[in-house]
């Protein structure tokens, strides 16, 4: 609820901000639904203590292509500190070594700068704009599509 309860975190997200203890339930058995099926892995990030402050999706997995889709939300207290770009370093770190893929994309709101400086800084490539993309909270929008490839991440300085 801290993080998905909140107007400012999903915004530039495709869903209604949590409201209550239920929204949140039925949103961790989808995503249990979704994990059985092997094309969607969600993990919470904490705190050093526990604290959940946030998430990271892997998502839309098609195993033929070799690609799946990422996907990340914090909450606002934690903004600008840094940690998002720790946790998504890591966690690609760990999809290229744990998952026979190739590439991984993002989809955001162009509007989304936080989240365009966060792909840009791990290597993604801004790679196309998709007009009139999403109908989201009355607004029909455009989607940047960023992608990121495994030779490049390989490539990377340590
Ligand atoms: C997008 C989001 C995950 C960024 O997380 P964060 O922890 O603030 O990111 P970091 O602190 O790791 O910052 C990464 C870079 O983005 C920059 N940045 C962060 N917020 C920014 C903003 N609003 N405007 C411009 N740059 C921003 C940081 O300065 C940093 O770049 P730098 O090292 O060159 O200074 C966070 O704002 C969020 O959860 N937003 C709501 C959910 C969301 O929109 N998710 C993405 C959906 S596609």
């Amino acid at each position: 609820m801290a993080v998905n309860g909140d107007d400012a975190v999903t915004r530039f997200l495709p869903y209604a901000s949590w409201q209550s203890l239920a929204d949140a339930e039925a949103w961790h058995d989808r995503v249990l639904a979704y994990q059985k099926n092997g094309d969607t892995f969600q993990f919470v990030i904490t705190l050093p203590d526990g604290t959940p402050i946030g998430t990271c999706l892997l998502f839309k997995l098609v195993e033929a292509s070799a690609r799946a889709e990422l996907g990340y939300a914090l909450a606002r207290a934690h903004w600008g500190s840094g940690l998002m770009y720790e946790a998504i370093h890591a966690f690609v770190d760990r999809i290229f070594q744990d998952l026979p893929l190739h590439r991984l994309e993002a989809e955001i709101d162009p509007r989304n700068a936080g989240s365009a400086r966060l792909l840009e800084k791990l290597g993604f490539v801004r790679e196309g704009l998709l007009r009139d993309r999403w109908r989201n909270k009355g607004e029909t929008t455009d989607a940047a599509l960023y992608g990121l490839l495994r030779p490049d991440w390989e490539a990377r300085p340590a």
